[in-house]
């Protein structure tokens, strides 16, 4: 990828990039719809990555190649009031990112950027996440700007809500920004906080993307978390996090019963997410392994964000490991991946399974990954 990246860059620039940034997809092991809420959640970043390549102009226009969109081009100037881009979707999310860094008064230089990944997209992975940190961090490399890793999240997350319009929690962009090669990371989304979790070396991390094309994913989300917040008005507190579960026992009488189950769904989950960083933390697998099923079933059942491929890849996986290993649904939900914490030996029968099962019961295909918990965001050259 590098190589075509470069190779790309000179093309149509005339020069070699003088930064390369990686920045790195995420798996949420568990803690689903929690951020948003200030609760926990535990990811780790994956060895798919997206690389944004950069070299400052002598003018003040930002010129954006996307290798992953047929070499389309956006152009725009700084200084002048640039909207969101209505023809290319992807261009927001470097928009995005310089009006977000804008509005924090950081100044910045014209540039030319390219951008090449492997993150699958719509899979639930943060494709858009590594995207937006990826070119937040080589604006900041490149302007010689003084942020720190929380700060080059937050730009990221500021994109996405005011340009893209997914209304998303701050995970996918500090697990970006701030992962530790080898471990998932237990996130306070509340303060911040970051806890790393060593992974069993003897688990393998293994994606199956269901395929199941994402559609309406903003709407239904900008609904939950919407849901979400009028259970915890209702509690007398601004988030859910501030909500004790047996307070709520007490509250969820007078709630409409879809929004208490949404609350059930986050109060739950914070609590099993806080079990299973420790479980992990203790190579309990066991126990691991019941959480992420109690996870997956919260999803469907509570949180209603589960499709009926990814619930089948989750049952079809899950009576292979068996209590040797956790499968849960992974991100936003209403399709994309499901992650698997795996022993070795069992990769190949789980593989097989997915082959023999999931085409002739759903007519999609299966997309199988393996990938290790990998480091955050990087300058690379
Ligand atoms: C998406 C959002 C995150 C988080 C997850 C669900 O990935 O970007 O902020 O809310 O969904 O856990």
């Amino acid at each position: 990828m590098l190589d075509e990246l470069q190779e790309a860059f000179i093309a149509h620039f005339g020069e070699p990039p003088q930064h390369v940034i990686r920045a790195p997809g995420r798996v949420n092991l568990i803690g689903e719809h929690t951020d948003y809420n200030h609760g926990f959640v535990l990811p780790c970043a994956i060895e798919q990555h997206t690389l944004v390549a950069l070299s400052p102009r002598t003018d003040n226009t930002v010129c954006t190649l996307a290798l992953d969109y047929e070499r389309e081009l956006d152009t725009f100037r700084l200084g002048e009031s640039f909207t969101s881009n209505t023809h290319q979707a992807w261009a927001n999310y470097v928009r995005g990112v310089v009006c977000a860094l804008q509005d924090r008064d950081f100044s910045l230089r014209g540039c030319n950027i390219a951008i090449i990944g492997n993150i699958p997209q719509g899979a639930g992975l943060s494709s858009s996440a590594a995207l937006e940190v990826g070119v937040a961090k080589a604006l900041a490399v490149d302007n010689d700007l003084a942020v720190s890793n929380l700060t080059l999240a937050q730009v990221g997350q500021a994109a996405e809500n005011d340009f893209v319009g997914c209304h998303c929690g701050i995970m996918d962009q500090l697990i970006c920004t701030s992962a530790a090669v080898g471990t998932a990371t237990l996130i306070d989304c509340k303060d911040f906080t970051l806890k790393p979790v060593n992974m069993p070396s003897d688990l393998s991390l293994l994606l199956v993307n269901s395929n199941v094309r994402r559609g309406l994913v903003d709407s239904e989300y900008n609904d939950r978390r919407e849901q979400c917040e009028r259970a915890a008005a209702m509690c007398g507190v601004s988030s859910l996090r501030d909500v004790p579960l047996q307070e709520f026992q007490v509250n969820r009488q007078a709630m409409e019963p879809l929004v208490a189950k949404r609350a059930q769904h986050v109060l739950e989950e914070n609590e099993r997410t806080l079990l299973a960083a420790t479980a992990l933390q203790n190579n309990d697998i066991e126990q691991l392994s019941q959480l992420m099923s109690a996870s997956h079933l919260s999803m469907k059942h509570l949180f209603e964000i589960t499709v009926p491929p990814v619930d089948f890849l989750v049952d079809q996986i899950g009576e292979i490991l068996g209590s040797h290993g956790g499968v849960r649904m992974t991100g936003g939900g209403f399709g994309g991946c499901v992650v698997a914490l795996a022993p070795a030996e069992l990769l190949d029968d789980i593989v097989a399974r997915v082959e023999d099962t999931y085409y002739s019961h759903t007519g999609l295909q299966a997309s199988i990954y393996t990938s290790a918990p990998a480091g955050g965001a990087v300058s690379i050259q």
